[in-house]
């Protein structure tokens, strides 16, 4: 049986594989993702079947990715659910600039409460750090919304070290989400170290690096939503990185697994990744992905995926 873990500090706990939901309501990532009803049934096929940390933001949809995920809400126990947003976007004059003022940030609380119709969020991250705010005022109104029972723990994503490190001078930031994969790596030496030794969640996004790492493309698939312009999808590139997952077909075979579990089973035996937000686009993908956290990849494949991976 998979033991649930805690993030950070909080009292926040979770299955390790979570719902990365920017595919359902986000029409601005995913355009070819309209069908909204679709979305919906990723969401139940999710928390019917276990996965209970449905991962959204402000910016999936705008705001359509926390509405559409409300209405399912309405469906389920409170309880069954760790909602999981972030904010930080504003329009400004027509362009989107980033604010994390205490004032912005507790505004975006509660108009999130609003379109997911609940009256707590379990973590609530900054979605991207903006120029001007001390990074630690930012996380201390979090911590005041914490007390105030709106928020249960308190995230940052895309925050460079020192920005975490900034965030987390009163010890208050449980969880940063950040690009992490095994086509991009960087983030065992940069967060890890710190995020072992200041017991913070590791969340990586893009953990499949958009379905790349999930073994059923080739060389002559072709993209058109967001991963057009992603650099692990063009040309030599891309061709390279359909070989490395290649030889991951014959690692999953004695688990008789897919390959997609194959990775994210290897993602939690990472030091600070205690939980991880495999994105889907239809109900199959998350029954699938479930199992990652069920497999006990050997030694040996532990090291052999770490090796094709390795450059
Ligand atoms: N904090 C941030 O700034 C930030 C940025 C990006 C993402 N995120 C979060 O991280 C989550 C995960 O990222 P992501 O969804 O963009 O990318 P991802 O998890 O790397 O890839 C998800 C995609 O892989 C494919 N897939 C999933 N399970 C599969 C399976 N079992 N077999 C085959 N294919 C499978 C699906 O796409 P296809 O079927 O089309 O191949 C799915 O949409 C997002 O949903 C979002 O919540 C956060």
């Amino acid at each position: 049986m998979t033991s649930y873990v805690k993030l950070g500090k909080s009292d926040v706990s979770v299955y390790p594989i979570g719902l990365g939901a920017n595919a359902v309501g986000g029409h601005n990532i995913y355009p070819n993702m309209l069908d909204e009803e679709v979305g919906k049934e990723v969401v139940r096929a999710a928390i019917n079947n276990g996965i209970h940390m449905i991962d959204t933001a402000y910016g999936y949809g705008p705001k359509r990715s926390e509405e559409l995920i409300g209405e399912v809400m309405k469906e389920f126990r409170r309880d069954e659910i760790v909602l999981a947003t972030k904010a930080s976007q504003k329009n400004v004059d027509g362009k989107v600039v980033m604010d994390n003022s205490p004032s912005f940030l507790r505004q975006a609380v509660d108009e999130a409460l609003t379109r997911l119709q609940t009256d707590y969020i379990d973590l609530f991250y900054i979605h991207f750090p903006d120029e001007d705010t001390p990074k630690a005022e930012a996380v201390g109104v979090l911590n005041d919304l914490k007390d105030a029972g709106k928020i249960r723990a308190i995230g940052v994503s895309n925050f460079s070290l020192e920005q975490l490190k900034d965030a987390n001078q009163d010890g208050y930031v449980d969880v940063i989400q950040s690009e992490y994969n095994l086509l991009n790596r960087s983030a065992e030496d940069t967060y890890f170290p710190y995020t072992s030794e200041h017991n913070i969640t590791f969340i990586p996004y893009f953990p499949l690096e958009s379905g790349l790492l999930a073994g059923k493309y080739d060389e002559n698939s072709t993209f058109q939503d967001i991963r057009a312009r992603r650099p692990n999808f063009q040309g030599e590139k891309y061709k390279e990185n359909i070989a490395k997952v290649q030889q991951l077909k014959d690692i999953a075979i004695p688990y008789e697994e897919e390959v997609a579990n194959i990775v994210l089973a290897w993602y939690l035996t990472q030091s600070s990744v205690d939980a991880i937000i495999p994105g889907a686009k239809r109900p199959e993908q998350v029954k699938i992905n479930k199992r990652a956290a069920e497999i006990t990849l050997k030694d040996s494949d532990i090291k052999a995926i770490d090796d094709i991976f390795n450059n």
